[in-house]
């Protein structure tokens, strides 16, 4: 599997009044990709923000040095297709979906790829892979939900564990290169244990932004899954 980690803090826990000085500061802490959660008061019982949003904070996401960031578009949005153009259209790099939201699961999909983004598949913690089935072929991300969708700040699904691992038998079996993101309760002190069992994407929301010191975490989570 590849050890190419990365940490995509979620700004659903950055100060909404700075997100731009957030997203710069959070990159600069080391973030590897920017976590962006949609939320639709339909899917989800919370309201966050739209592709507006997305496009205003687009061109903060890259490093000093100009390097861009991958934004990373979680949509927990019922339905899916209108938006995830949008999303496209403001910037997103990958843009993930939750397959129950979807009429037309491999429709969503290559409309996602069709603009020219990286398209993901996302997971609640009582959804099962089956859908993977027949479309792992066609995706680039499996997003697996260590809490239910809606909300930051919750507590780690340890259910979540075994999912990861089955969703890292599945990669390995299709052989192609998609990456497996765990979002939802990911902290420095379990990280590793979510690594192990196969993740190589890390969302953090309050872990990252509910600390002062953005780098420490960061930090402190990649020596983690160094040891
Ligand atoms: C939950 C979101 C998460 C959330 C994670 O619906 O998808 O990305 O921001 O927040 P923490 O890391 O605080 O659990
Ligand atoms: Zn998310």
């Amino acid at each position: 599997m590849s050890t190419a980690y990365r940490i995509a803090p979620s700004i659903l826990a950055a100060d909404f009044a700075r997100l731009g000085e957030e997203v710069r500061s959070v990159i600069a802490a080391g973030a590897d990709w920017v976590h962006f959660d949609v939320m639709d008061n339909h899917y989800v019982p919370n309201l966050t923000f739209g592709p507006m949003v997305c496009q205003a904070l687009k061109p903060h996401a890259k490093r000093p040095d100009g390097t861009p960031v991958p934004v990373d578009v979680h949509l927990m949005i019922q339905p899916v297709d209108a938006l995830a153009a949008a999303f496209a259209d403001a910037g997103a790099d990958l843009i993930s979906f939750h397959p129950e939201a979807s009429g037309h699961v491999h429709r969503s999909v290559q409309a996602i790829k069709g603009k020219g983004c990286q398209a993901g598949l996302v997971f609640n913690p009582a959804t099962p892979l089956d859908v993977l089935d027949w479309v792992i072929d066609d995706i680039d991300l499996i997003l697996i939900m260590s809490v239910n969708p809606g909300f930051g700040g919750q507590s780690f699904i340890e259910g979540a564990l075994r999912k990861i691992e089955a969703a890292r038998r599945r990669i390995e079996a299709c052989g192609r290169d998609i990456r497996l993101e765990v979002d939802g309760g990911i902290k420095t002190d379990n990280i590793r244990r979510v690594a192990d069992a196969g993740a190589d994407t890390f969302v953090a929301g309050s872990a990252i932004f509910g600390k002062p010191d953005y780098k420490a975490v960061i930090d402190a989570m990649r020596a983690e899954l160094a040891r």
